[in-house]
């Protein structure tokens, strides 16, 4: 996977070839804080005719992470209704939406009537201040299920301290919830004393 990162310096128009998404996330944080601007993001999935050089080593902890099970998806901050400039295919797979189909549109077609509220105010608050976020909600796919998505927010600023792109990413923790409550409920029968499931 090819991506180029395309921006603008006081120096004029850069484009820059990059790897992985991981690379994208680093350079967009340190490009943000150098002053760069008006970023776009161009994908190319093919593999490259040519023979891959040696691909440029990330740290360790970065490497460990496979881009496509993570969900990511980054927001353009500056144009209104905070576009989406691109998803990864953990994004695709995650919703069931294409990346087309999301170029352009708001995350807030993945909420539906089950989704609370509150929850969504406190991303609107946050995604306008610049805020960091973590935070959990009900999502729906593009075939009409839901998941429960840990939504993190992470914000990109520029050298004059304006906000420019924010980085979400979505983690499908919909199995862990249903772990999590069967194991209060066993730990609840343990305190009561029934022993109930105890071998
Ligand atoms: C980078 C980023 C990623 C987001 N990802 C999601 C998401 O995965 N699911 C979701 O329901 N909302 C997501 N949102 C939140 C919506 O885009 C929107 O900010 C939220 O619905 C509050 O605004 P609204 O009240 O105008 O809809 C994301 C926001 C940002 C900035």
């Amino acid at each position: 996977m090819r991506i180029t990162l395309s921006y603008t310096m006081l120096t004029g128009r850069i484009e820059r070839q990059l790897d992985s998404e991981a690379e994208l996330v680093v350079a967009l944080r340190e490009l943000g804080g150098a002053g760069a601007s008006d970023f776009s993001v161009n994908l190319i999935d093919a593999p490259s005719a040519q023979p891959a050089a040696a691909p440029p080593q990330l740290p360790p902890p970065v490497r460990q992470i496979d881009p496509s099970s993570q969900s990511i998806s980054l927001v353009d901050a500056r144009r209104p209704d905070r576009p989406i400039i691109y998803v990864n295919r953990g994004f695709e797979f995650l919703t069931g939406y294409s990346r087309d189909e999301c170029m352009g549109r708001n995350c807030r077609f993945l909420q539906g009537p089950d989704t609370d509220r509150s929850t969504v105010d406190r991303i609107r608050h946050a995604s306008h201040h610049g805020e960091e976020l973590i935070v959990d909600l009900l999502n729906y796919r593009k075939n009409g299920t839901t998941f429960w998505n840990r939504l993190s927010l992470q914000p990109v600023r520029n050298a004059t301290g304006e906000l420019t792109h924010i980085i979400g990413i979505q983690s499908d923790i919909t199995h862990m919830l249903a772990l999590q409550e069967t194991m209060v409920e066993w730990a609840m029968d343990l305190g009561r004393g029934s022993g109930k499931g105890d071998a």
